[in-house]
């Protein structure tokens, strides 16, 4: 079989063509007569506004969906994959923009899934548990991660789960390999480590498709960039040749661009939150501060500092062991989530699938769910009662859909996320806290959720803002701490730090 493989292997190998693809959803061009040939052993940048098309791209060569029209050619041959079984067949492999990991079962188990080592016992045949643990500890290894194959998913923050889907990636030896966002979740040396691993697979001559909404990555990984502008092929550039700004005109045409408003003094009195000397085992320790009205408050650390498990004991989805928490002048200590938003805290949390939205559900039933209480002043909710609501968030986010009626999975990625902005804004709470609120979200959204918390906080809107991106925090917020393996260890004014500053106290000491 190998030899018969080697024997027709042609220079087509490795390269992906599109001839006029279409691919629509009812009245949405989600691809519209998309035609171009991606060179072989080569890492191809794919970049666009978020719904233009990218995920699309992708779920046609992994299988996933099939052309409405057009052709696709794989090595040479033209293809027509049924499922995800025939595009991994010839040899593409894919980590989808959305975590497909089993929560229940351990990291080595979700790397081996279908393909468990087996061990024979008197002709019964078991699984080798040993040998299974000690091939993904060693893949794991070998990428310079700190995970373990033993530990269960559920237990693995959303970034290292990132890491994890990278890890099943490359223990198929994949020789096309399409990476969907891969570092969306991901730290500096989380990706640094991504990025050794697809040099290395460059070396051995693997094909790449790699979206991202993080320009700055272009230029460190990418050999071409090739831009879609809804659904439409709009050009290819060698990335040697392009500058940033070329890129962004062909992402975005010629839409203006928001701007950062002047910072306001803030009044450091009557804080609308007070959190005094919080500490949850494992996670935190001894953590004040205060919020004051209209201030944005950036917490600036690196993967596993403890940001998100401070603000979900805030918001009362995790209990506390110590210290208190006051909202509003009142002691709001051990509220459940639903008392904290009844008390006028919204929470965007970092991962929209399990905890921001519900998947199934219509765009309009996602946005009100947070806010049924306004919305259904009897207990009662019609859809009329609910379409100001929906139909101002729509238009303030620019959230790309034809049919809020559609389920929330209908949106690309970057539109999902506008969603679970707009669910929290929808309880008008005065307190928001917004977890990595532009994950995966394009230049100009990313821009658009920046200006809902600016415009917010110049009406008072108190907010925390995390980002892994540390240039983001710096610009958007008032004020940063910097936290490190769940301590606050300073605070930074924004407008008196730069980048490499800020990188350098959230790595100080650090461990790895
Ligand atoms: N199952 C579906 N039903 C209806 N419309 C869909 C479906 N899947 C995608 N679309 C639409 O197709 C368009 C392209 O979506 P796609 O997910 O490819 O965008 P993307 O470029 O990956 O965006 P992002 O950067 O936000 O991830 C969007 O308008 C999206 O709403
Ligand atoms: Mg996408």
């Amino acid at each position: 079989m190998i030899m018969q493989k080697l024997a027709t292997k042609t220079d087509e190998d490795g390269v992906l063509e599109f001839h006029d693809v279409t691919k629509l959803y009812g009245p949405t061009k989600a691809l519209s007569s998309f035609t171009h040939r991606f060179d072989k052993g080569r890492v191809h940048a794919l970049m666009g506004k978020n719904g233009s098309g990218k995920s699309t791209l992708v779920k046609l060569l992994a299988g996933v969906i099939q052309p409405t029209l057009g052709t696709m050619f794989v090595n040479g041959e033209q293809r027509q994959f049924t499922s995800p079984h025939d595009s991994f067949a010839a040899g593409i492999v894919t980590v989808h923009q959305e975590l497909s990991l089993v929560p229940e079962l351990t990291v080595g188990e979700n790397i081996y899934l279908g393909r468990l080592p087996q061990r024979n016992v008197g002709g019964l045949s078991f699984v080798h548990w040993k040998k299974l643990h000690a091939q993904a500890d060693a893949l794991l290894q070998d990428m310079g991660v700190n995970i373990k194959s033993r530990q269960a998913v559920s237990t693995l923050s959303v970034g290292q789960q990132q890491v994890v889907e990278i890890a099943k990636a490359m223990s198929f030896n994949p020789s096309i390999l399409l990476l969907d966002e891969p570092t969306s979740a991901l730290a500096t040396k989380e990706v640094n480590m991504l990025f050794g691993l697809v040099r290395r697979l460059k070396e051995q001559g693997v094909t790449m498709i790699y979206i991202t909404h993080r320009m700055s990555e272009l230029f460190d990984i990418a050999d071409t960039c090739t831009v879609i502008r809804d659904g439409h092929y709009i050009g290819s550039v060698e990335m040697k040749d392009a500058d940033h700004a070329d890129i962004v005109g062909m992402m975005f045409g010629d839409e203006a661009h928001a701007t950062r408003p002047p910072r306001r003094a803030i009044e450091r009195s009557n804080p609308v939150l007070q959190v005094k000397n919080i500490s949850r085992t494992h996670a935190f320790k001894d953590i004040s501060f205060e919020l004051y009205p209209g201030e944005i408050l950036g917490i600036a650390g690196l993967l596993g500092a403890g940001r998100t498990e401070v603000m979900r004991a805030i918001f009362g989805a995790d209990p506390l062991n110590a210290g208190s928490v006051t909202l509003n002048g009142k002691d709001v200590t051990g509220y459940t989530p639903r008392q904290m938003s009844q008390a006028g805290l919204g929470y965007t949390p970092e991962n929209r699938k399990e905890v921001g939205l519900v998947q199934m559900a219509a765009i309009t039933d996602n946005l009100c769910m947070a806010s049924l209480d306004a919305v259904a002043k009897g207990g009662v909710i019609t859809r009329a009662q609910e379409k100001p609501f929906v139909d101002k968030q729509i238009k303030d986010l620019s959230i790309k859909t034809d049919d809020p009626e559609l389920p929330v999975s209908s949106l690309s990625g970057g539109n999902q996320q506008k969603v679970v902005i707009g669910k929290w804004l929808n309880t008008k709470p005065n307190v928001m806290f917004f977890d990595e609120p532009s994950r995966g979200v394009d230049v100009h959204a990313k821009r658009q959720i920046f200006d809902i918390i600016w415009e917010g906080a110049e009406h008072g809107l108190s907010s925390i803002f995390v980002s892994t991106e540390l240039e983001e925090v710096l610009e958007v917020a008032d004020r940063v701490l910097v936290m490190r393996q769940g301590e606050i260890v300073t605070e930074v004014d924004p407008t008196k730090t730069n980048l490499s500053e800020l990188y350098g106290l959230c790595m100080e000491g650090a461990k790895n």
